[in-house]
C-alpha cells in the first residue's frame, strides 16, 4: 500500500492554553482537543496528520525544515502572534517548496491594526482564518485538495 499523505500542524506561541485564553475570542476548546478533531478528520481522508505546538520561533522554523525532510504534502500553520513579526519565519515558508497555508481561530483583519500585517500570509499559499477550530479543519481539506 501507498505511504498516507502527512500533514504537518504547526503551532505557535500561547496557543497550548487555548481552552482558558481568552474564550470570547478563541473558543473553549483545548488544543488537545482541536488536535484530536484533526486526527479524526484526516483518519477519514486516510491521511496523517503531525501536530505540534511550541513557544520558540526557532523550534517553529525546524519543524518546517522537517517537514520538507519529512516529505510532508502541506503543512497548516498557525504562527499565532509569530504571524505579524517574524522575517524568519517568513524566510523558512519561502525556503521550503511544501505549500504552506495559513490558519487562525479569530479573523486577524477584524481585530487591532497590528494583526492586519501577516509576514507569515505573505510567504503562504493561501489563508484561512476565523472560523474558529474550523479553521483547521478547513485548511486539512484545503491542503488534502492541493
Ligand atoms: C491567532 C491570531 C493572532 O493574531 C494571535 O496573536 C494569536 C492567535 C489566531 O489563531 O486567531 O495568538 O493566530
Amino acid at each position: 500500500m501507498a505511504d498516507k499523505v502527512l500533514i504537518y500542524v504547526l503551532n505557535g506561541p500561547n496557543l497550548n492554553l487555548l481552552g482558558t485564553r481568552e474564550p470570547d475570542i478563541y473558543g473553549s476548546e483545548t488544543l488537545d482537543e482541536i488536535a484530536g478533531r484533526i486526527e479524526d478528520a484526516a483518519i477519514a481522508s486516510h491521511a496523517e496528520v503531525e501536530v505540534r505546538q511550541s513557544n520558540h520561533e526557532g523550534h517553529l522554523i525546524d519543524w518546517l525544515h522537517e517537514a520538507q525532510a519529512d516529505g510532508a504534502k502541506a503543512v497548516l500553520l498557525n504562527a499565532a502572534g509569530f504571524t505579524h513579526t517574524s522575517v524568519a519565519l517568513h524566510d523558512a515558508i519561502k525556503a521550503i517548496s511544501v505549500p504552506v497555508i495559513e490558519v487562525h481561530l479569530s479573523n486577524p483583519h477584524a481585530r487591532e491594526e497590528f494583526r492586519h500585517q501577516s509576514l507569515v500570509g505573505m510567504a503562504a499559499k493561501g489563508t484561512i482564518s476565523g472560523f474558529g477550530a474550523q479553521s483547521y479543519l478547513l485548511a486539512l481539506d484545503a491542503a488534502l485538495a492541493l
